[in-house]
């Protein structure tokens, strides 16, 4: 069934789980992308750009882990591929528009309405119960409380967070927290989850629990998913590897890897 046959590229089949991946306008697409910290003009005295010019395609439905060294600047790639930093130069293509020309105004209704995060720590707010953490982003963008709460809950089980509803994040485990912060990044059901180091403060068997649950939510909702990590384990819940290094690409596989998923 999820067979792809080769030979059939004029009449992509209907199988709603692999299509998107075979639509390039659904793809996130960044263009020899430069970022250049603390220079507003051409000053000779700025260092070497955080990103030298990288260009990444981050497919439909896909998960990407970006690894590489301290400083390497996969920090600042995520960010600039979510629109959160504007690159010094090259385009961030998503839905037929270049993100890193759009204002800020516009940049950050498009990381509430199409983009989620989740963060090495939560993030999350500590006086809210997680039922309302969870809720927020959707109250913010002009969701009845009624409905956001709905929509919230819906996801407290399949995430194994049944019963936690009304839990403040300090009465929370790390991975519990975590949990949670994955269904706030995952309830305006986005097109692409953005995490930076999200197992980073967890052991290895949370760490595998919390990236089960993110690759699994991700892929069940459509979700693109690109995860900075400095752990092996990590990155091998993903579809496919960037490495960067000196604020490039050294390598990627996205394309060329296989069996999605092998790990699971
Ligand atoms: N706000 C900033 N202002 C100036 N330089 C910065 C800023 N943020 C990052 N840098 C520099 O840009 C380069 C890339 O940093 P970045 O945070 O992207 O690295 P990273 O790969 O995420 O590292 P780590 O694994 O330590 O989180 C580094 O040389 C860093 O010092
Ligand atoms: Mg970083």
């Amino acid at each position: 069934m999820s067979h792809h046959d080769p030979t059939a590229t004029a009449a992509p089949a209907p199988d709603p789980t692999r299509d998107p991946a075979q639509d390039p306008a659904r793809d996130l697409v960044a263009r020899d992308l430069v970022m250049t910290y603390g220079r507003s003009g051409r000053s000779s005295a700025a260092g070497p750009p955080a990103l030298g010019g990288v260009d990444v395609t981050v497919r439909a439905g896909e998960s990407v882990a970006v690894m590489g060294p301290s400083g390497s600047g996969k920090t600042t790639l995520l960010h600039v591929l979510a629109g959160i930093l504007r690159p010094t130069g090259g385009q961030v293509l998503w839905r037929g528009r270049d993100i890193a020309r759009m204002s800020d105004r516009e940049r950050t209704v498009l990381r509430r309405r199409d983009f989620g995060f989740v963060f090495q720590q939560g993030m999350l707010l500590p006086e809210l119960p997680a039922i309302e953490n969870v809720a927020l982003p959707l109250m913010l963008d002009g969701v009845s409380r009624s409905e956001a709460s709905g929509r919230a809950a819906a996801l407290f089980a399949p995430l194994g967070l049944a019963g936690l509803e009304k839990r403040r994040p300090g009465e929370l485990s790390g991975g519990q927290a975590q949990r949670v912060a994955i269904a706030r990044a995952l309830v305006a059901r986005p097109g692409v989850v953005f995490a930076d180091e999200p197992t980073g403060a967890l052991d290895q068997t949370t760490s595998a629990e919390v990236m089960q649950h993110l690759t699994r939510l991700a892929a069940h909702t459509g979700a693109s998913l690109v995860v900075v990590t400095h752990d092996e384990n990590v990155a091998r819940w993903c579809h496919g590897v960037l490495r960067v290094r000196d604020g490039r690409i050294a390598t990627g596989t996205v394309a060329a890897q296989a069996s999605p998923g092998s790990a699971r």
